[in-house]
């Protein structure tokens, strides 16, 4: 049915340029309008109701109502709507939730700075080290690894460590100084027979091998995200931090740790770095920070690392790097009220004791399913992946779009799924999300994979 000329979908198509979108199929297919929010739940413009798996963007950790946070946004509106914090200007949210980050870190740490998103955040920490070393004399140090299918944003620096081919193509990136080492993924990655602690020692193997190869005093840091999330949700083997962390060490190599999915209770700990204990210099967040109701994001760094860029600081007279809403005061207040809440709910321990049960649903659910070769996750993070041959783990045709289908066929279940690389759907719900919202979240993926299953066999696609 064509929508009336007036429509939110006409309108849309008209006049919006979309993320993540194919443009060309927008304007034939327009969009899903999503009108209001109320738990784990959202509502489009039909008042067709649906439960949200990737609590938006992985973020919306309190779901989609709270009106304590909107109270906090209004309350701090009313009194200080703007202030900056260049030259020395601060103000009250921003102090007190410095103070909570620093309280809260995994391991010692020194300061706070802000930024408005997870890209900008890794941006920063990228400047933040190119800065550091040449402040510490040594200019050489400035090559940063990533890892391919890692996930760090895409702006032109954090895009450039994102390891996902659809985010440098035709954007000419990645840019100079950004390597890759290999995915953490037993599933594709291990060789046969080669159990996890074999696969993890190899890939320190890989790592030391490429920071000798470049020198080792030209590497100055390696960015990982404790869980991979948007390249496909990987679990890392076992060892596979200690590994990493033992190599990074020996060629005084940073570690930053992009908590931007896993910080605040994701992993069923505070931090991912501490399901994986993992000791970074620098640590990056966003999204749960705020509970995505305002955009904010922080970068929170060690003391050697502050050390030096207050001397560099010193000798240039000024740290030229700020953004006009480095910790905007509405941002920091909802940020500080949600951090409270998170205390006040105690919502790690919730993560810990649901996250369990949607792992169990999920293995329950599709574990034996002939179109799904692996269920993954940790806490309240998780995935299926579609696999063409369960033995060979080989995927289908990409072409085939399989992941989207299933997003579409998941929405007339009422479920807003998202499908990654390699036809892999991720789970990410609001941390808040009951054992009984799990059931419901699993029983429409269900049957919306079910119905493609038919679907397949009807096309003559291969299903065993
Ligand atoms: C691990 C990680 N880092 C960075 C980002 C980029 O964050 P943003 O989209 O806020 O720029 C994301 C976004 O999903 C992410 O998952």
């Amino acid at each position: 049915m064509t929508p009336p000329r007036n429509s939110n979908a006409i309108r849309d198509i008209a006049n919006v340029l979309h993320p993540y979108t194919d443009h060309r199929a927008h304007a034939k297919n327009g969009p899903l309008v999503i009108t209001r929010g109320e738990g784990v739940r959202v509502f489009d413009d039909q008042g067709k109701e649906y439960i949200e798996a990737v609590a938006g963007l992985w973020c919306a950790s309190l779901g989609f109502d709270s009106k304590r946070l909107a109270e906090a946004a209004y309350q701090q509106m009313l009194k200080l709507p703007f202030y900056h914090a260049f030259t020395a200007k601060s103000h009250e949210p921003l102090i007190d939730l410095s103070e909570m980050l620093i309280e809260r870190s995994p391991c010692p740490m020194s300061k706070v700075f802000y930024a408005n998103s997870g890209s900008e955040a890794n941006d920063t920490a990228i400047k933040m080290i190119w800065y550091a070393n040449n402040a510490m004399g040594r200019p050489n140090k400035k090559k940063i690894i990533s890892r391919l299918k890692a996930y760090h944003g895409i702006t032109i620096a954090s895009g450039s460590l994102t390891g996902l081919p659809a985010n440098h193509k035709m954007f000419d990136l990645p840019i100079d100084r950004i390597l890759h080492v290999s995915t953490p993924h037993h599933y594709h990655g291990a060789a046969p027979g080669e159990s996890e602690e074999a696969f993890a020692t190899r890939l320190a193997e890989e790592l030391e091998a490429v920071i000798l190869r470049e020198g080792p005093d030209t590497v100055a840091a390696f960015f990982a995200e404790p869980v991979m999330g948007a390249g496909g949700v990987m679990i890392p083997p076992a060892t596979y931090f200690e590994k990493i962390q033992a190599v990074l060490r020996k060629y005084d190599v940073m570690f930053v740790a992009d908590e931007v999915i896993c910080g605040f209770g994701r992993t069923g700990n505070y931090w991912g770095s501490q399901t994986y204990g993992i000791t970074p210099d620098i640590i990056t967040c966003a999204k749960a920070l705020s509970a995505s109701f305002l955009p904010i994001s922080a970068i929170i760094i060690n003391d050697r690392v502050f050390q030096a860029l207050a001397d560099g600081s010193q000798t240039i007279g000024t740290w030229g790097h700020g953004f006009t809403y480095s910790g905007h005061p509405v941002a920091a207040a909802v940020a500080l009220e949600t951090l409270k809440i998170y205390d006040e709910i105690d919502l790690v321990g919730h993560v810990r004791k649901t996250g369990p049960h949607m792992q169990k649903k999920l293995q329950e659910r599709f574990a034996d399913h002939p179109l799904v070769g692996e269920v993954r996750g940790i806490g309240m993070v998780g995935a299926i992946e579609l696999v063409a041959d369960k033995a060979t783990h080989k995927n289908f045709d990409p072409s085939l779009k399989l992941g989207a289908r299933l997003t579409k066929l998941g929405e007339a279940e009422g479920v807003i799924l998202r499908g990654l690389a390699n036809d892999t759907i991720a789970f990410s719900p609001p941390l808040i999300m009951t054992e009984s919202e799990i059931d419901a979240m699993v029983d429409r993926t269900g049957r919306a994979l079910d119905a493609l299953t038919v679907q397949l066999r009807r096309e003559s696609i291969a299903v065993v």
